[in-house]
């Protein structure tokens, strides 16, 4: 049997501490479908369809990984995809709070799905799509923060 998993998140934007993780997702499982959220209450900062494109190009290199994106529950998404893996990063015990939160609601929807965490490098614990939105906003560097694809995203974006 083939152990997939699905790394599910926001991604607005992308960023390499992202990146990290489906590394790790990719050498731990036999399948990683990295799925983009969709149904975010509040307007994207990048489109769904451009997050897609350029995490597409990003995970080239890991030939068991693939993107998509999703509306309604993640739990009915994995169901859907044979996935009995939810695999989130954690970076700092600040994100303990809100990953304890969904990781039991999720298991509440469907008690089948493990969530797993994945430490984050330190490198990038800092590291947040919230940081790289402002850093760009305010005129800083935020090309350190994510990979090129991403970086020419942002750089084009219209608002
Ligand atoms: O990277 P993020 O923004 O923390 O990702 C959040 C995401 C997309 C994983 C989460 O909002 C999600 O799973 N949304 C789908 C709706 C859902 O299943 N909610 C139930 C858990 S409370």
């Amino acid at each position: 049997m083939k152990h997939r998993a699905i790394y599910p998140g926001s991604f607005d934007p992308p960023t390499f501490g992202h990146l990290d993780i489906i590394e790790r997702g990719a050498g731990l499982y036999d399948e990683l479908i990295v799925a983009i959220g969709s149904n975010s209450e509040k307007a994207p900062y990048l489109p769904v369809e451009q997050r897609k494109a350029a995490l597409s190009e990003c995970v080239q290199k890991w030939p068991n990984v693939r993107v998509e994106t999703f509306n309604g529950l993640l739990v009915d998404f994995a169901t859907q995809h044979q996935a009995m893996v939810l695999l989130r990063g954690l970076r700092a015990i600040s994100d303990y709070d809100y990953e304890f939160r969904i990781a039991l609601a999720n298991r509440r929807l469907n008690p089948q799905i493990e969530t797993v965490f994945l430490i984050a490098t330190e490198e990038f614990s800092f590291l947040a799509s919230s940081v790289v939105r402002e850093v760009a906003r305010l005129g800083g560097n935020y090309q350190q923060f994510v990979p090129e694809p991403v970086a020419k995203l942002i750089a084009n974006r219209q608002v």
